[in-house]
């Protein structure tokens, strides 16, 4: 049974990623994501960030992505971020008002994201970190599928 909005901590979540390859890492960050929100908005970063940041060709085109995240009942909105976007999070606060910022704990205690909790303060904006599902990632998936058809 769904969860009542009323008993749900934030409003409207925000979380962003690349997201290539859906897999069970993802399921758990978006289920937790939406077990403390009302309204899920998933950021999915382009391919022209995947390829000149992250150094990587994605497996499952932009549209893809956005396709599969979609057809999840915990996702209520897919956007696409650009590259200035998925770097400094208050582009997308700007544009979308959430009331949350839900991200990966990798990303706890770093300067850029003690300067971003700073930021949303003025917002009345909070950043909820959650522990990275371990042994699994779209880089992992890649290199067992290569090792297996060797
Ligand atoms: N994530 C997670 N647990 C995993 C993999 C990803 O919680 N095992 C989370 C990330 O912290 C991020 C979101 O899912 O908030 C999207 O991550 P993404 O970079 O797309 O996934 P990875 O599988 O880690 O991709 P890569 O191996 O290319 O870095």
């Amino acid at each position: 049974m769904k969860q009542d909005i009323a008993e749900k901590k934030y409003r409207i979540g925000f979380t962003a990623g690349v997201f290539d390859l859906l897999h069970i890492g993802h399921l758990n960050l978006l289920e937790r994501c939406k077990s403390m929100c009302s309204y899920l908005i998933v950021g999915v970063c382009d391919d022209d960030y995947v390829r000149n940041v992250k150094h990587k060709e994605p497996v499952y085109p932009l549209m893809d992505r956005v396709r599969l995240l979609n057809a999840l009942k915990c996702v209520d909105e897919v956007v696409v971020i650009n590259t200035a976007e998925t770097e400094d999070k208050m582009l997308c606060i700007k544009e979308l008002k959430f009331d949350v910022l839900f991200s990966g704990d990798d990303w706890k205690g770093t300067p850029r994201y003690l300067k971003t909790e700073e930021q949303f303060a003025e917002f009345g904006a909070k950043i909820e970190y959650f522990p990275y599902t371990q042994g699994i990632s779209t880089t992992q998936i890649k290199e067992r599928t290569k090792s297996e058809t060797k």
